[in-house]
């Protein structure tokens, strides 16, 4: 099925690459028209041109960025309708190695940028008495973890607190909040910043035998997205192909 989210509006945060540029170009696909922002300005043109988006700089950390976004998205196309924050960092450091510096910076861009977003589309979503808001959270913090992320974890969970109190709060506007749990996706961020033995690691943790695609997530995103999803809020979709449900390692029914 095409045209899911026909002449539909939507703001994707931190859409250069990985994740995001994956449910812009699937929003695109189904009919969206697509605002990405993004600190990456060469990548983020970029995808922007290679999926007919438009772009504009954006840090999710800054309050007047957010506010910039939504503006800018009303001048060019006059409403908003979806709100994507997925902005995030996730840097590897062991709680007793973390700066308090560190601390804040992930949770500027992961947890602040989820509220700062979700304040700066609210008035026009308020106004137009509907709106979709999904956010990018993580099976990591919410359901399970590893060391090395300790702050990440703490935002992600944070993140999950929020997404209930906002879909309360703007249920009354006609506005639904939701998340999407990721699991582990194989992206430039995860190349980046996890070591190869800690990606075979996870992929060996997962009982559909692969890691997850940037368009694995973004199908999640569409559903909420979607009017499939009118009577659905204050809840997020874990998107692991299974990783969090063994109880322990040897978890294959035939480990050879
Ligand atoms: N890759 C995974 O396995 C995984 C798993 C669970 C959750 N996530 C979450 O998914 C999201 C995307 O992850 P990814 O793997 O695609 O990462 P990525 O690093 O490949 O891409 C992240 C994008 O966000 C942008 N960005 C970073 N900081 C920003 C900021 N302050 N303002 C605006 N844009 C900013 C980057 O420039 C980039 O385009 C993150 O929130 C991450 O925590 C990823």
């Amino acid at each position: 099925m095409t045209g899911r989210l026909e002449g539909k509006i939507a703001i994707v945060i931190g859409a250069a690459r990985g994740i995001g540029e994956g449910i812009a170009e699937r929003f695109i696909e189904e009919g969206a028209s697509v605002m990405i922002g993004d600190t990456e300005v060469g990548a983020g043109t970029a995808t922007a041109e290679r999926l007919g988006a438009r772009f504009l700089e954006a840090d999710a950390s800054r309050k007047e960025d957010a506010e910039a976004i939504v503006a800018e998205t009303l001048d060019a196309f006059g409403r908003l309708d979806i709100l994507v924050q997925n902005a995030g960092i996730y840097p590897w450091t062991l709680i007793e190695n973390t700066s308090a510096e560190e601390w804040d910076s992930v949770m500027a861009v992961n947890l602040k940028g989820t509220f700062l977003a979700a304040q700066a589309a609210l008035p026009p979503m308020k106004a137009q008495k509907s709106g979709r808001m999904i956010f990018t959270s993580s099976i990591t913090g919410p359901r399970v973890t590893s060391p090395g992320h300790g702050h990440y974890s703490a935002t992600k969970a944070g993140i999950n607190g929020f997404i209930k109190s906002a879909a309360l709060e703007f249920a009354g506007y006609g506005i639904t909040v939701n998340g999407v749990e990721p699991g582990n996706i194989l992206t430039e961020g995860m190349k980046a910043h996890r070591s190869a033995s800690f990606i075979k690691s996870m992929e060996d943790a997962v009982p559909l035998g692969r890691l997850g695609t940037p368009r694995d997530i973004a199908n999640a995103f569409l559903y909420f997205a979607s009017d499939d999803a009118e009577y659905v809020t204050g809840t997020t979709i874990v998107v692991d192909g299974g990783q969090i449900l063994p109880e322990g390692a040897d978890f294959r029914l035939n480990p050879d």
